[in-house]
């Protein structure tokens, strides 16, 4: 079903010597088919949640992908489709409440339309406790597969079908990165390229390791196969997708890479996502200014204030080394706008920790942040930990540390105020047909008065006006 081959032709042997970076030839193209076939003339819908990252969000385009070589089409909503995709997100609990939220809705669907079909996927899959308890407690989930083993969903959805019977499918580890599989993206102007699959790190609370496997990098030439292909399709801009993108390595590494997709034609704007900041090197701040598509923007996740706290989250830095690290960005990079991740109520996290990382978040002057209350993980090192922190001390400080977070935000677009910065336009404002909806090369959202459409345009637009979650301007 799936060939797993050699790497031939790669730059060096680095890819060679580790089989784990083999790639997966998709080979799914008999049973799509098959499925087509069995769909035909029936108008068979799909409907997608996805539940994730922007991971999670490129899994699913691939899974829509599969899904429109099986002779399925898009559904408008969930309870016009023939079959449910849920893409499952557990690096939090809320994320995993999602679901169980979800699965109550399915039942009463499943329960309308005994022809519809249930399919659960993503990173809680490969968990075996929640494996087990879909088993048990869940009888109408038609189908069950984990992160490492996707580019098998024609298959086990045509014997599902042809054997009427529930599939349980889960690879406990990655074999490999599964190259060619059709992909239905859901922007015609932006697209997400994944450079990495899995992590190496082991944050201490986290549980992507452990749920994605480890690291592989994937093949240069397929990335810049894929970027091309985009290009011709129109799309302006790419991000390029890893957990911990930076550490990047087949034959060449993270700026070689840039490098290396810097002159596709098409392509205006070129970002990536995350950055870890033990593995961010001259070199890529040297890449950044040297090539001129990169987005003057940097995710840069800095978790926590504390040194205490940063060790035990096994961060690999200080926040001495991390304070450094942003000043050689902004005095390498002009106008670079930098965002972070920050977790409060890490176990044994005490006022003074917490007090410290609101200090590093002023002194670094993030331009905005994605914030989060510390969810303990099964599996986990800090799940481990008998010092977990009481939920209202977590709410307390996440208020106290959002409030500032969102001073900042706005400081910050208040500083765009009367600048003229170039837009890249997604489309007209859903509320307002008269506005346009796009982002600035930092990432900020801008919203501008417009009565032609621009949508998919590069345009420039002078800021009116910073608010905290968008900038106004007017196009010039
Ligand atoms: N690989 C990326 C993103 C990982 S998940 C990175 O390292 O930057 C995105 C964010 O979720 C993390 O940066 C972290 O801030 C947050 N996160 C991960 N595990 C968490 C947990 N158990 N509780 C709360 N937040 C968590
Ligand atoms: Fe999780 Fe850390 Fe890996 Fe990010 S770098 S995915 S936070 S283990
Ligand atoms: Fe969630 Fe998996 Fe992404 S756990 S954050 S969907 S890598």
């Amino acid at each position: 079903m799936l060939c797993k081959i050699d790497i031939i032709g790669c730059m060096n042997d680095f890819c060679n010597k580790y089989p784990s970076d083999n790639m997966l030839l998709y080979n799914a193209d008999q049973y799509c088919r098959k499925i087509a076939s069995i769909n035909y003339g029936k108008n068979a819908k799909y409907f997608i949640e996805t539940l994730g990252c922007q991971m999670n969000e490129a899994d699913s385009e691939q899974l829509a992908g599969m899904l429109t070589d099986m002779g399925y089409s898009q559904a408008e909503d969930i309870s016009s489709a023939d079959i449910i995709v849920i893409n499952t997100c557990c690096v939090r609990e809320n994320a995993e409440f999602k679901l169980y939220g979800h699965l109550g809705e399915l039942k009463i669907l499943k329960q309308r339309n005994k022809e519809l079909l249930i399919v659960l996927c993503g990173c809680m899959m490969q968990q075996s406790h929640v494996v087990d308890k879909i088993k048990n407690s869940y009888k109408y989930v038609d189908i069950l597969f984990g992160t490492h083993n996707r580019q098998e969903f024609p298959e086990l959805l045509f014997d599902s079908i042809s054997e009427k019977k529930k599939i349980y499918e889960i690879w406990e580890e990655s074999r490999g990165i599964a190259e060619n599989v059709p992909v239905k993206r859901s922007s015609t102007i932006t697209a997400y390229v994944p450079v990495t699959h899995g992590c190496n790190n082991f944050c201490s609370y986290c549980i992507v390791p452990y749920v994605r496997g480890r690291e592989h990098s994937r093949h240069p030439e397929m990335i810049k196969k894929e970027i091309i292909q985009l290009a011709s399709e129109g799309i302006k801009e790419i991000t390029l997708l890893g957990q911990n993108v930076n550490s990047y390595y087949c034959g060449m590494d993270f700026p070689g890479l840039l490098h290396y997709i810097s002159d596709i034609e098409g392509i205006e704007r070129i970002r990536f996502l995350s950055c870890h900041p033990k593995d961010l090197s001259d070199d890529l701040i040297k890449a950044m200014v040297e090539i001129p598509k990169m987005c003057s923007h940097i995710h840069l996740p800095l978790q926590s204030g504390s040194n205490k706290v940063l060790q035990q989250m096994n961060r690999k830095y200080t926040k001495e080394q991390y304070l450094m690290l942003i000043d050689k960005i902004r005095a390498s990079i002009k106008d670079i706008a930098i965002s972070t991740d920050i977790i409060v109520g890490f176990p044994g996290e005490t006022e003074e920790d917490f007090n410290e990382t609101l200090e590093v978040y002023e002194k670094a002057g993030f331009d905005f942040a994605f914030t989060f209350i510390y969810s303990k993980r099964t599996g986990t090192a800090a799940a481990k930990r008998p010092d977990q922190i009481p939920e209202d001390i977590k709410d307390t400080r996440f208020a106290r540390l959002v409030a500032l977070v969102n001073d900042m935000t706005l400081a910050s677009n208040i500083r765009d105020e009367n600048k003229v910065l170039q837009v890249l336009t997604g489309g007209k404002s859903r509320t307002d047909r008269s506005v346009m909806t796009g982002r600035t090369s930092s990432n900020k959202i801008v919203n501008f008065k417009c009565d032609n459409d621009f949508t998919g345009h590069l345009v420039d637009v002078k800021i009116k006006k910073g608010h905290t979650w968008y900038l106004e301007g007017e196009k010039v």
